[in-house]
Parts: C-alpha cells; structure tokens; sequence
C-alpha cells in the first residue's frame, strides 16, 4: 500500500496544556490539524520506530475517525505494532496499565478528560511514555517544537478502515494491528491489588451502593468490577453506556454535573456509597450517605488507611500531592513518618516519584487520586479502595471521615473557579498578586499573620528538572494557605482558580460549613488580587 507524503504547514496553537492538547472537535477536524501533532509526535519520538504502540480513548465523538487516521500514519511511520482497545476504547488508567504490562514504548490516549463531548464539544490527545504516564515537559516540549516546524506527514495513501468492534489480529502495510479487550488486563490488575473476597461479602450483606459512569468510558469497567467480578446490583451503576456526546452531559465527576446520583446519595433512602468518574476514567468523586468526600480528604484518607489494603502491605514509602491540594495528607505522613512531597498541578509530576520508588500514593484536589500501579490517576482503583476500606472496617463513609477529622484535624478547604474570563484579565490578577508577594511576609491579612508568600516553583528530586510558574502561594503562620493559579486545561477564555485552606483541632468546630470557615480567607484573597475590578466578576462560577 502506497505512503502518501503530506505538505502541511504548522498550526500555531499545537502546546500541550496540562494534560495533552485540547481543542473544541470543529479545530480538531480541520485538515492536517490532528495529523500534524501525531506527525510531530512520531518525528520527535523515535523510539516508537518497530515498536508498540497503545491506541485508545474515552469514546467521544471524533475517536474512530481519529483512531483509523491515526492507525494509518502508525503504519506510514514504521511503527511495529498498534494495540488498540476494541470499539477504540481505552480509559487512561487501562491505557497505562496496558503500556506497563505490555512494556510498550507508549501511548495516545485521545480524550478531552472531563470536557463535554459532541461535534460542538471537546477533543483531546495526549502522549505517554514507557513508563506508563503523561510524557514529561521535556518531550511535550519536543513534541511542541517539531509541531511548529512541520512540513510534511505520512500517511497510508488508500483509507482503509481497521474493524475496532471485534477481538482480532490483524496487519495494516506491514504493522501488526491487535484489537484487545479494553477492561480484562486492567479488571485482573485490580484483583490483584484488592481483597475483592472482603468486597464481595460486603456487598452479598445489605450494603448498597451507586456509581455513576456519566456515559463515558467507565461504563464497561464498572460493569466488570462492580457487577459481574464483586456481585453488586446491575442497577447500581448509572449511566453506562459509552456515548460519544455523553448524553449531553457534561462527564466531570461533582456535585453539579452528577445530579443523579446527588440526588440518590442525598436523598431518601439513599445508598451507603457513591461514586462517579470523568470522561476517560481518571478521576474519582466518592460519596456516603448524605456526605460528601473532599479529594484532599479522600487522599489522606487513604494514606492513613493503607495498611488495610493488600496492595500497601508493606507500606507506602512516602506520598506526593499538587500543591493546591490541602495538606491534609501533609498531617498523616508526618504521624507516619515518611515523605509528602509537593508538585505543580499535573499527573505527570509524580511519574518520577512513582518511577524511583520514592512515594506509592499521590492525589491531587482535581479529584484525582491514585498509586504506582499505573502512571496515571485511576477513577475505579480510587472506587475499589474505599470499597476495600468500608469492606475492612465496617462503619460508613461518613464515619472514617469523622474519626479521621478527630484524630488529625480537619482541613477545612474550598477552591473558587472563574471560568471563561479574559486571558488578560486573568493575567492581570495574577501579576497584581505577583507583585505583592515580597511585601506579604509578616503582614497579617483576616487577622492571620502572612509566613511566607512565593510563585511556587518545583525541583524534581529525582533528575533535578525545574517547573516555574505553578500557582502563587500566600502561607500564614497557622498553616492556613490562599492560592492563586491558572487553570492549563481549558480551550476557550481563562480559568482562575483560587484555593484556600485552613487547619482545625478543636474538637468542638469540626463540623462547621467550609464556605463560613474561610470566608475572611476568601475575602482577603478577593482584595489581594482585586479580583471583582480587574475581571468584572463579584462571585466565582463554581465553588467545589
Ligand atoms: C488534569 C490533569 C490533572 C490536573 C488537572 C488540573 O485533569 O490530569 O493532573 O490536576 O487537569 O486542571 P487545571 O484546569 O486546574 O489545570
Ligand atoms: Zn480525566
């Protein structure tokens, strides 16, 4: 079959943001557009020459389209081997796990992650490595520079179109094609990791639970864990048809998106668990009765809860969180005695900690969270752990809260959105934070005195790497921090995003509403970056 070589000319806009490039579909489909960014893909990564490949995504509109173009340029490229997941799905953390077990030379995921789906929604793809995880800045950055300099691409010449619907193997110009199933290799890997006879009994009793799949890739996983593998109600899960619109929904796992299960989870009679997931399956959203989880609780949670889970059994060797995360994980691996470190916002920030055995654990406010069997933060894993956990210790989600809250304080924390502003107006509550910072030091702000006020910048531990630029961090004496920082995953306007936290042991105010908690906080961050005047917003758009 004949190689078509393609003269294109670079797109301007080819940047990965946090997690891979993220476009509305409308600019995905405009010729060359994805071509190129594959193309610079494969130019600035030569490893992937006869090697394999993982091929897959959430199942959004545009992904078989993408899939068969990108199937046709694998095999143009000289790559070895694709192995796609059959209907082209593949939720992150399979894909990674497929990548580790397989000992594939990477991955594209295609997937906008929790961004709406449809022809006038959200598209995305991303590239990981060997070791399973999000390419690193210094190959995104290769990826970025070869995209701004590209002139031509490759690509079989005939659109021939590779069956994704059934189990086979199969050739494409000389590339061995296999089309496997998205969920048994990552379904057994649970198993292995959990006390899937402690979960079946829990859920045999009279233990009921909900998880929402927001008819995005989850569905099918959910159906194999949950209902064929651990025995729960097929009714329990929601939502788990795969559609590539969602449903129109919108597939990000909170309160606001995940109305069903809202309303089951605080309703009458509700449920003992909840749970959701995003569009590709990497995110977790946990539930009790009548109560909700913080991501930042739910990591330190199971940090303080490891010892329970078959897979931790030997300990967790240290823990990592972004930095807007609150430091309620900071509080247990100190009574631990083991290392919490601290990265910028993006999973691929842990991939060296996880790689050089330094931490098994890590999390992130995004709802995320996840550990070193795979590269990638994994929805489900986070589902089956507090499964696992309630399986163990028989008291209700709300309950381990509480203790947990009594034993290491409460983090009460909130983080503000400003969504689709004015990238200059978001620019310009940033530099008018930034340069305050020097002066904040010493000074008290809602009557708390300000310790330390910096741009948070990271040096990786393990090969010494610099990320600059990753939030600006106002931090009082009590341990109460305010945060700045710019959302890097949208794909119109800018997002801002302002986090506070604050710590608390008194016994007698742990039950307190977070929003009237921090509100002199909250206050004094809205003064401190003069945010109603410099963006013409006097209240954010989401409070998570
Ligand atoms: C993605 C990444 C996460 C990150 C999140 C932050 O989900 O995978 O690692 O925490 O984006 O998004 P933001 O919009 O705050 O940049
Ligand atoms: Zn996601």
């Amino acid at each position: 079959m004949d190689i078509s070589v393609v003269t294109t000319h670079p797109f301007e806009d080819q940047k990965p943001g946090t997690s891979g490039l993220r476009k509305r579909v409308s600019r995905f489909r405009q010729p060359h557009y994805l071509e190129n960014f594959v193309q610079a893909v494969f130019d600035s990564q030569p490893a992937l020459e006869g090697a394999e490949l993982v091929l897959g995504g959430d199942g959004r509109f545009h992904n078989r389209e993408a899939i068969q173009t990108i199937l046709r340029m694998a095999a143009a490229n000289g790559v070895g081997r694709v192995v796609v997941g059959r209907g082209g799905l593949l939720s992150t953390p399979a894909a990674s796990h497929l990548i580790r077990s397989r000992g594939a030379t990477g991955a594209l995921i295609l997937s906008a992650s929790h961004n709406p789906g449809g022809p006038e929604g959200d598209f995305g793809i991303k590239f990981n490595t060997a070791a399973g995880g999000p390419a690193p800045p210094s190959v995104t950055d290769a990826i970025h520079a070869r995209s701004q300099a590209i002139t031509h691409y490759r690509i079989l010449k005939e659109a021939v179109h590779v069956d994704l619907d059934h189990l086979q193997a199969t050739t494409l110009n000389g590339m061995d094609v296999e089309v496997v199933d998205p969920v048994a290799a990552y379904a057994d890997l649970m198993d292995e990791l959990f006390d899937f006879h402690a979960i079946r009994e829990l859920l045999a009793g009279d233990f009921r639970l909900r998880f929402d799949a927001m008819h995005a890739v989850t569905g099918p996983y959910a159906e194999t864990l949950l209902v064929d593998r651990l025995g729960a109600a097929p009714e329990s899960i929601l939502r788990a048809e795969p559609l590539g619109d969602f449903g129109g929904g919108h597939p990000d796992p909170n309160l606001a998106h995940a109305r069903q299960l809202r309303e089951a989870m605080f309703g009458r009679d509700a449920p003992d668990f909840g749970a959701a997931s995003d569009g590709d399956g990497d995110r977790n959203l946990i539930l009790g009765r009548h109560f909700f989880v913080t991501p930042s609780d739910s990591l330190a949670i199971m940090a303080a809860n490891a010892h329970h889970i078959p897979a931790f059994a030997d300990g967790l060797r240290g823990v990592a969180r972004s930095m807007p995360t609150s430091q309620a994980v900071d509080t247990v691996a100190e009574a631990l005695g083991i290392p919490c470190y601290e990265t910028p916002t993006g999973w691929k920030f842990f991939g060296n900690l996880l790689d050089d055995g330094r931490i098994r654990l890590c999390g992130e406010e995004s709802f995320g969270t996840s550990s070193d069997h795979v590269r990638e933060k994994d929805g489900l894993w986070a589902v089956l752990f507090w499964l696992n956990l309630l399986a163990v210790r028989r008291q209700s989600v709300e309950t381990i809260v509480r203790e947990h809250w009594e034993r290491f304080g409460r983090h009460y924390y909130t983080r503000h959105d400003y969504e689709g502003i004015r990238s200059e107006h978001a620019e310009a509550v940033m530099d008018r934070v930034r340069d305050r910072l020097a002066t904040l030091p010493g000074q008290s702000l809602a009557g708390q005195t300000v310790r330390a006020a910096d741009d948070f910048a990271y040096t990786d531990p393990v090969d010494g790497s610099v990320a600059e630029g990753q939030g600006l961090r106002v931090m009082f004496e009590s341990g109460a921090r305010i945060v700045f920082r710019l959302s890097g995953t949208g794909t119109e306007g800018a997002t801002l995003r302002l986090y506070i936290e604050q710590h608390e042991t008194d016994p007698a105010r742990l039950d307190l509403d977070p929003q009237e908690v921090l509100r002199p906080l909250i206050d004094a961050a809205g003064d401190l970056g003069d945010i109603p005047a410099l963006t013409g917003r006097e209240r954010p758009d989401v409070i998570t």
